[in-house]
Order: C-alpha cells, then sequence, then structure tokens
C-alpha cells in the first residue's frame, strides 16, 4: 500500500510536468487537426455531402465534383480547404454559409480571417484548436487584435510589426517593441 502510493506520487508529478512542458496538450492538438471533415466509409460520406454540405451551400453536387468523386471542380478543391478551416474552428458549413451565395452573420469576420490567414501564410489552425479554443499563438492574437483595435482598423494594422507572408515573424519595428518590453520588464 505505502509502496502503491509513492508510486502514484511520483506518477502524477511526472504528469504534471508534462502538462505543463505542454508537451501533452501539443500532441493532442495534433491528433485533433488530423480529423478530417467527412467521417465515415463512403456511404457515411456521401450521406454528409447530401444532407450537410450540399444544403448548407445550396447546390447540386456537381457544383463540386463528378458522380464518381474522381474530378474536383475549382469549388470542389476550394471546398476541400474549407473543410480543414471549418475541422480547426470547430464548426460545420452552415456556421457561416446560409444557401446559394448567402451567409450568415459571420461573413464579415470569417472574409477578415481568412484574409488574415493568407496575408500572414498561415492556416486556421495557427490560432484556432477547435470550438472555442485557441492555441497559444492564437491567444497572442487575440490579445494583439484587442490592444491594436482589430474590429475596426483591420489586419493591415498587424504589418506594424509582424513582416507579410512569415508566420508573424517580427520586422525591425516589432523586434523595437519586443526589445523594449523587455527593458521594461528588466529581462
Ligand atoms: C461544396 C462542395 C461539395 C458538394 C456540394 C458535394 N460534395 Fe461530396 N465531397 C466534397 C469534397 C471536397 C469531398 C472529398 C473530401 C475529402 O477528400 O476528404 C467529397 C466527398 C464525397 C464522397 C466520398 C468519396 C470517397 O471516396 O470517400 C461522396 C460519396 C460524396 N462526396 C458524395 C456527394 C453527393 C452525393 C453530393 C450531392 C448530394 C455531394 N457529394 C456534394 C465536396 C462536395
Ligand atoms: C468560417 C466561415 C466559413 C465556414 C465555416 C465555411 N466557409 Fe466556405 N466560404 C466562406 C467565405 C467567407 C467564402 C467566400 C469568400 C471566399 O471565397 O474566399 C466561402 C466560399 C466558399 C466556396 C466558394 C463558393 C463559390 O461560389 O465559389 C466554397 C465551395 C465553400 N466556401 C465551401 C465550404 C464548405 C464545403 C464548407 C464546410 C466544410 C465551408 N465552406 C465552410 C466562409 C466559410
Ligand atoms: C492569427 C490568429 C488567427 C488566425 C490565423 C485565424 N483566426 Fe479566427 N480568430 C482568431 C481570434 C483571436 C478570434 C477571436 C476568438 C475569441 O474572441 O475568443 C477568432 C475568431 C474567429 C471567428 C469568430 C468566432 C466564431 O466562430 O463565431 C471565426 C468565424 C474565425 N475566427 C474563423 C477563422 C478562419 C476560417 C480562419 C482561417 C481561414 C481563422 N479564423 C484564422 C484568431 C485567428
Ligand atoms: C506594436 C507592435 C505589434 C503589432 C501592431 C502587432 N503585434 Fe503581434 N507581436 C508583437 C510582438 C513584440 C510579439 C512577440 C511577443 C513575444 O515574443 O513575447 C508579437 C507576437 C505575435 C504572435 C505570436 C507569434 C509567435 O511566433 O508566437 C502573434 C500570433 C501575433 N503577434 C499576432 C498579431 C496580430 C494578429 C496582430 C494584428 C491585429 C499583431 N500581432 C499586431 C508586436 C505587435
Amino acid at each position: 500500500m505505502g509502496k502503491n502510493m509513492k508510486y502514484i506520487n511520483i506518477f502524477s508529478i511526472a504528469f504534471l510536468i508534462v502538462l505543463s512542458s505542454g508537451f501533452l496538450s501539443a500532441e493532442q492538438l495534433s491528433d485533433e487537426l488530423q480529423e478530417t471533415y467527412l467521417k465515415g466509409n463512403r456511404e457515411e460520406k456521401r450521406q454528409q455531402c447530401s444532407k450537410e454540405v450540399a444544403p448548407a451551400l445550396g447546390v447540386e453536387c456537381s457544383f463540386c465534383h463528378n458522380d464518381e468523386v474522381t474530378d474536383f471542380t475549382k469549388e470542389g478543391n476550394k471546398a476541400k480547404f474549407m473543410m480543414r478551416d471549418a475541422v480547426a474552428i470547430g464548426v460545420k458549413c452552415n456556421h457561416c454559409h446560409a444557401g446559394k451565395k448567402q451567409f450568415t452573420d459571420k461573413l464579415e469576420v470569417a472574409a477578415k480571417m481568412i484574409k488574415l490567414a493568407e496575408m500572414m501564410d498561415v492556416e486556421c489552425n495557427y490560432c484556432h484548436a477547435g470550438k472555442g479554443v485557441l492555441t497559444n499563438e492564437g491567444k497572442t492574437a487575440k490579445t494583439a487584435m484587442i490592444l491594436q483595435k482589430w474590429s475596426e482598423t483591420g489586419n493591415k494594422i498587424c504589418l506594424d510589426c509582424h513582416d507579410k507572408k512569415k508566420r508573424f515573424k517580427l520586422n525591425s519595428h516589432g523586434e523595437e517593441i519586443l526589445n523594449a518590453q523587455k527593458g521594461l520588464l528588466g529581462m
């Protein structure tokens, strides 16, 4: 019994170390993000496509692919990327789409986010890890968005301190800001 207790304690300490190093959460995260949008066997995927995907966009199957699903249209290829986006933010197509060329009230924020991701050369999963969950980078981005009043000023403001297409690498002004911050904190 005593021996058991000791074993449990050592185990829990080791567990805590692994947890706090972020190792475990990073592993779980990459597992989750490998999920595909359409699930199950071919028949289940067909069901999901016809009950959910096609109605959300208000289109026929042929909008995206041929009957055998061997050939994809331009929109079908776009849909593949959108499926990854939807998995990253943990939603269905109808979170944003409301029928043929129609959108929900998420359109504005989504369109801005799509542009931001493109501008910085990242995917949605750089910041989003499922519904309501942000990665560490996403949390930093959230702070930056609030401080920089992103909702009013838009994506361009981020280029004051970050380079385009460099996954949020700092530019020289950004480096200055970072050094000034470190100076203030006495680091
Ligand atoms: C908005 C685009 C879009 C529409 C509309 C659409 N699909 Fe799909 N469908 C896709 C994409 C993209 C895939 C492939 C996903 C992947 O590769 O993971 C797919 C996959 C499938 C698959 C699975 C193929 C396989 O080999 O696993 C079936 C079956 C299918 N679709 C049937 C349909 C049917 C039937 C309709 C019409 C009712 C339809 N789809 C409408 C985009 C669409
Ligand atoms: C977070 C919001 C959002 C989600 C979720 C979303 N979309 Fe989109 N989608 C958009 C926006 C905004 C556009 C239009 C801007 C653009 O084309 O980049 C668009 C455009 C598209 C287009 C191009 C339409 C055209 O007429 O050319 C396709 C196809 C598409 N989405 C498929 C999907 C599918 C399939 C899903 C679900 C797996 C999905 N989208 C989920 C926001 C979203
Ligand atoms: C640089 C980080 C970053 C990237 C990249 C990013 N997002 Fe976001 N997104 C955020 C933050 C931060 C929020 C605000 C979350 C909050 O308020 O808790 C947000 C919120 C959203 C929302 C509103 C919340 C909701 O679902 O109602 C949508 C929709 C969204 N993002 C879609 C996307 C899509 C689609 C992509 C990829 C094309 C994307 N985001 C890429 C950081 C990012
Ligand atoms: C005034 C300068 C400044 C502006 C403007 C700015 N950032 Fe940053 N950002 C920084 C600094 C400095 C860091 C580094 C913080 C650190 O390493 O502690 C950073 C880090 C980040 C990171 C983390 C990068 C990583 O590699 O971990 C993200 C994501 C980010 N910013 C998003 C944004 C977004 C989105 C905007 C626009 C809304 C923005 N930033 C605007 C200064 C800025």
